[in-house]
Order: C-alpha cells, then structure tokens, then sequence
C-alpha cells in the first residue's frame, strides 16, 4: 500500500520572481485556497497518511503557515489535519528534484512512494489516487502523462513508449527530457505525480549532476529503467493546470473558481 508521498518544495521559483523573493508561490490562493491545499487534499482522497514536505529556510513560511494557530475555528480544525500529517525535511540548496528527493531518504518505510509537484494541479479526477490503484495491480512505478501539442515537445519530459496495457496505461521504455521536435518519440508528457521505488535513493545516492549543474530526477528514473524496472505512464483523466508560471497562475485560479 502507498501511504507517503513527498512533496518537494525546495526550489526558487525563478519564473515567479520577484513574488517568490518574498514569498512561497505554493501558498498563493487559488480560490481561496493555497495551491498546496489542493495538493494536499489530492494526497488525502488517495489514502495517503504521511506527506513529507521538502523546505528549506528560505521557505519556511511553509511551515508557518500549517503551525500557525491564530485562526478562525473551522479553518483551524482543517489545518490541524493536515498539519497532524505532515513532516518536514530541509534542502537549503536548491540543487535539483533528484537531490530534494534524496533529502526524503530515511523516511521513507515501504517499498515504494508517491511523489508530487505542486505547481501541477490536477482537478476534477484524482490522479494519484488512479496511479495507486495501478501500482496495486501492477506492483511497480507509475508517471503521470499527457499529450501535448507535437510543437511544444521541446518544453516538456517526453516518454518513448513501449506496449500499450489499455487505453490509459502504456509501459514507458525511457524518458527524454526537452527532446527536439523533430526527433521526439511521442507527444506524451511527463507530469508531476510519480510512484517512485524506494531502491531509487540507492541510485540518487550516485547521481552526477546532469543538464544545468542540477541533479534530476529523471536521470536517476532513467537509469532504474534501464535497469529492468518497471515504469507505467498513466494518462490521467483529470484536467492539468499549470501554477509555475504568473499567466498559468491566474489561468489556473480562473479554472478552480469555475469548477
Ligand atoms: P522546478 O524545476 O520547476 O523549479 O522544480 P522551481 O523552483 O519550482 O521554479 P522555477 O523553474 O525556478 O520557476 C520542480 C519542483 O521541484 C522543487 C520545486 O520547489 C518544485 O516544486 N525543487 C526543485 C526542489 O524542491 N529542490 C530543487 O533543488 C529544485
């Protein structure tokens, strides 16, 4: 059963400055409702019961936010919940996903993990809890994907697909990150929701930094894979917002108010 997930939110947020020099983009209201919320509540409508939250000093608004108590009632008994669930681990230095995760290493108890990015939302279907119920069938990793238009493959992780299981469930035969258009194996892309195995620190552990000076997580997928590892790519049902950028932002905050 897949009980923990980590949420990395280590990172500067460059393509929201000078916001994010002042403040964390993932507590941005949405509605409403932080951005971290909807993450949060995805985690618990799958059945997840520990989140492992990745900070660092920089963010510690975060952390703030959950152990802040001078609230109206029934917003306090909601973040008791969450706060009740969640752990922190610090990355001070923001040297890529690959190394936020390994920050996670001696936290995680069973064989494999959820992981999400919150600047992916997913609404209306929940995606992690359809990856899970793969994972059960199939017993191995899973990665959110969706299709992008052909001519944005070069801003995206794209999959190279082995065999089709069903209509939404393909075996991933490796992951190219910002491929170029014309050699680009598919136009199914890499979203931020993944089943990782916990042998993936082992290979984190070891991993040289990659494109940009940073250590990724892709990298370190790549290689389980090349390893014979197992890796479903799910194409989720749900609707994909991205929260990374200002436009995406207020695109998304529409979206959610709509929905
Ligand atoms: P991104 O690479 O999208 O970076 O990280 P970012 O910092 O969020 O935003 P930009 O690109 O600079 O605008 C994907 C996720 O991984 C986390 C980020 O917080 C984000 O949730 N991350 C990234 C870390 O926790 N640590 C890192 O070293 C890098």
């Amino acid at each position: 059963m897949i009980k923990q997930a980590i949420i990395p939110l280590a990172g500067l947020g460059t393509r929201l400055l000078p916001l994010t020099s002042v403040f964390a983009k993932e507590l941005l209201p949405m509605n409403g409702k932080p951005g971290v919320e909807y993450i949060l509540d995805e985690c618990i409508e799958a059945g997840i019961n520990e989140v492992i939250f990745i900070i660092s000093n920089k963010k510690k608004i975060i952390k703030k936010y959950f152990y802040n108590d001078k609230r109206v009632i029934d917003e306090y008994k909601k973040i008791k919940k969450y706060k009740k669930m969640i752990k922190f681990v610090y990355q001070n230095k923001p040297l890529g996903t690959g190394d936020a995760v390994y920050k996670t290493k001696n936290k995680i108890k069973d064989n494999f993990f959820l992981m999400l990015l919150p600047d992916d939302l997913i609404i209306k279907k929940n995606c992690s809890k359809a990856m899970i119920s793969i994972h059960k069938k199939k017993k191995c990793s899973v990665m959110a994907s969706m299709k992008v238009q052909k001519k944005t493959v070069n801003r995206w992780g794209i999959y190279m697909k082995d065999k089709n299981i069903d209509k939404n469930n393909f075996f991933i035969k490796d992951v190219i990150e910002k491929p170029n258009i014309k050699t680009a194996p598919s136009n199914n892309a890499v979203i931020g929701r993944y089943i990782l195995p916990k042998k993936i620190f082992g290979i984190l552990k070891k991993q040289k930094k990659g494109k940009g000076g940073e250590i990724h997580i892709t990298d370190a997928i790549r290689t389980l894979i090349k390893q014979n590892n197992k890796f479903i790519g799910h194409s989720f049902e749900g609707k994909y917002l991205d929260c990374g950028t200002m436009h995406g932002y207020i695109k998304s905050s529409l979206e959610i108010a709509k929905s």
